[in-house]
């Protein structure tokens, strides 16, 4: 995987849009707890963990947790936050992040790994295919791959902008709301967008890389607060 815009970004983000940003984890995480009852036995991988939000709304459930971002701010962050929790710091280069979970995870399996909100930030579906075939390994055979938060032509930023405010308005956090709408448009995040599009990613190429890795593929709505996103849980075929 190539470095692009985006992954030069989210390598030197500090603030970025925390506070929405925690909000829509913690939203994913209820909804995701709801779908998986998780238990204090839950062995998770966070990929693309950020300032370690899932980590936070999971505080209570003592689930295992092992997190790993591309940003050594939000690594440290998390270690503080988190110190039984383990958090690596990866690389935007999949051949180099194979090597560091070989060696931190040692053939570790999970019952759950997460990438939440990250893959719009991938260059192309290509990534995508090479990040699930290398994480396929550290899955369970039991276990589940959640991708979610994904954007595809269905996407639409007004619904999406929409169905945060209506969220924002309901948690009393209207200042969030205008907070992330400014970030949108006075950062850096704005100047990089327009140069590097957001990865769109379609059920079918969803459904195809599956296919491809022999891993089962199932649609789920309603996991994440912007409406119009996608939500995808894969795993492994039952052994005929
Ligand atoms: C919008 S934040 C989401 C953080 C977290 N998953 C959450 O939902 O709270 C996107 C995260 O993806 C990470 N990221 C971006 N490109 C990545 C890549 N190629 N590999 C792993 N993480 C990446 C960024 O560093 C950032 O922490």
């Amino acid at each position: 995987m190539s470095t692009t815009g985006w992954g030069n970004f989210w390598k030197d983000q500090r603030q970025s849009f925390y506070a929405v940003m925690k909000m829509a984890t913690g939203y994913f995480v209820s909804k995701f707890d709801k779908l998986y009852p998780l238990q204090p036995t839950d062995e998770l991988f966070d990929y693309g963990c950020g300032p370690g939000f899932v980590a936070d709304s999971l505080a209570g459930k003592n689930v295992q947790l092992t997190g790993a971002d591309i940003n050594d701010f939000f690594i440290s962050a998390c270690r503080k936050k988190h110190p039984t929790a383990r958090f690596l710091l990866i690389t935007t280069d999949v051949a180099a992040n194979k090597k560091i979970l070989a060696e931190a995870l040692n053939r570790k399996q999970f019952d759950y790994i997460l990438l939440l909100s990250i893959i719009q930030y991938f260059k192309s579906a290509n990534d995508l295919d090479e990040v699930i075939d290398m994480l396929r390994s550290y899955l369970k055979p039991t276990g589940k791959l959640i991708i979610a938060d994904v954007l595809d032509d269905n996407t639409s930023s007004m619904k999406d902008a929409y169905s945060l405010l209506m969220h924002c308005i309901k948690k009393g956090r209207i200042g969030a709301f205008v907070g992330f709408i400014s970030y949108l448009l006075f950062s850096d995040y704005r100047k990089i967008s327009k140069e590097n599009k957001l990865l769109l990613v379609s059920e079918p190429t969803i459904r195809a890389i599956a296919t491809r890795l022999q891993l089962q593929c199932e649609k789920v709505n309603g996991l994440t607060l912007q409406k119009s996103r996608s939500n995808y849980i894969l795993s492994h075929a039952p052994v005929k």
